[in-house]
């Protein structure tokens, strides 16, 4: 494993962040696992990039992971077990399993980022979630020096939310993810303006439909990070308490909400920064998206600093206007 240094990270960050690292090492083996501790400490874990804001030059290791391959482990009549390294593209692992026509994955079609990363925060999409289809996540302990296999219960997952984003956050290198994938796909369509796409594709739901209708709305409303830098979502939707959200729909009769049990509700954090007056606004090149107020974005030269600054102004807004505190969804380093 080779270590390179001084290395910007610039081609490594979907917020298109021009900041150094001191050093940069790629892991393409598992074998290079056992190397990792004689590399300076402590180090850093990169997928593809697209849930970090940089905002300093990073003093560490920044370790690449691109572990490749998926392997079909199992299958019976109904299901199949892949297991895929952390290395691979999301997306094209989406592809491949439409492809088959196997079933569980295709609303999460077109998000960014590596297989390693998605149960980290339990990536999600139009009304499905990773953690549906995980069987068990293998990594391997930095300091303890070995793998070990967690199997979904484990995993604590939540709302873009898992133990690998708590109590093994910065402990762990995850190397692969097992998923049980259907052969008899069952669709959710429910979501959002999936029915609609369809209708207007002239498609019958298939798992190919369903995955192309999302990548059409997607590409209608989220901003493209090869033209312009962004990692998604900044923000998590915030839930609130029942009585909370009364007292909030005395005023803002319009505020739109979703139950999530336990007498707790949902807002859409985009909703909240909207309503504030951020929608489209820009200062330098750092601004918010004028299609998705969820989503800041770099037109260029933004600085980590001034992502992070404008992040702040708007998390000051929504909790002066609404009383919600909003919680960043992005890592940010
Ligand atoms: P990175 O950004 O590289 O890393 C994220 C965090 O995970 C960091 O803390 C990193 O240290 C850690 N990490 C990464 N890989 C490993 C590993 N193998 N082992 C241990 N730690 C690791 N997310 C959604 O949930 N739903 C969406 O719909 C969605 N849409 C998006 C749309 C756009 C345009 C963009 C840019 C982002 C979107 N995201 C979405 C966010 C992002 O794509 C996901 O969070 C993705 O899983 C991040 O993967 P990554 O490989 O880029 O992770
Ligand atoms: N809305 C506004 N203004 C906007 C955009 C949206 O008021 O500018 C309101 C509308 O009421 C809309 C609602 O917010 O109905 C929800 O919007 P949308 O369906 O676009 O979803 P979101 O809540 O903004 C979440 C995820 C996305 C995921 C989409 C689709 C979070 C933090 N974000 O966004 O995930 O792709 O739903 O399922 O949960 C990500 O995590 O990075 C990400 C992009």
């Amino acid at each position: 494993m080779q270590l390179q240094h001084h290395i910007s990270l610039l081609p490594y960050n979907t917020f298109g962040i021009d900041v150094p690292a001191a050093h940069l090492a790629i892991i393409t083996t598992p074998q290079h696992l056992h190397h990792i501790s004689q590399l300076p400490q402590p180090v850093r874990i990169l997928g593809g990039g697209s849930n970090i804001l940089l905002t300093a030059p990073v003093p560490d290791v920044v370790l690449l992971n691109r572990l490749m391959g998926i392997e079909l482990l199992h299958q019976d009549q109904d299901h199949v077990w892949l297991s895929v390294s952390a290395g691979e593209l999301w997306h094209d692992l989406v592809l491949h399993a439409i492809g088959q026509g196997w079933g569980g994955i295709e609303n999460l079609a077109l998000i960014p980022g590596t297989v390693g990363a998605a149960p980290i925060q339990n990536i999600g999409a139009y009304g499905v979630e990773v953690c549906s289809t995980v069987e068990s996540v293998t990594y391997w302990h930095l300091t303890d020096r070995n793998f070990v296999t967690l199997i979904t219960p484990d995993c604590k997952f939540g709302y873009r939310d898992s133990i690998f984003k708590q109590e093994l956050k910065g402990k762990v290198l995850i190397t692969s993810v097992v998923f049980k994938l259907t052969k008899h796909p069952t669709f959710n369509t429910s979501y959002g303006a999936i029915e609609q796409e369809l209708q207007q594709m002239n498609a019958p739901p298939s798992v190919q439909s369903i995955a192309q209708a999302v990548i059409n709305i997607r590409t209608s409303k989220l901003p493209n990070p090869k033209i312009t830098g962004n990692a998604g979502s900044f923000f998590k939707n915030p839930t609130i308490s029942h009585t909370q959200y009364s007292q909030l729909l005395a005023q803002h009769a319009a505020m739109p909400h979703y139950p999530v049990g336990n007498g707790w509700v949902k807002i859409p954090a985009a909703w909240l920064i909207e309503q504030c007056g951020w929608k489209g606004y820009r200062k330098g090149d750092a601004g918010v998206h004028n299609k998705q107020a969820l989503v800041l974005v770099n037109y260029g030269a933004a600085t980590g600093n001034e992502l992070w600054q404008l992040s702040s102004n708007i998390v000051d807004s929504v909790l002066q206007k609404f009383g919600i505190e909003l919680e960043r969804e992005v890592q940010v380093w």
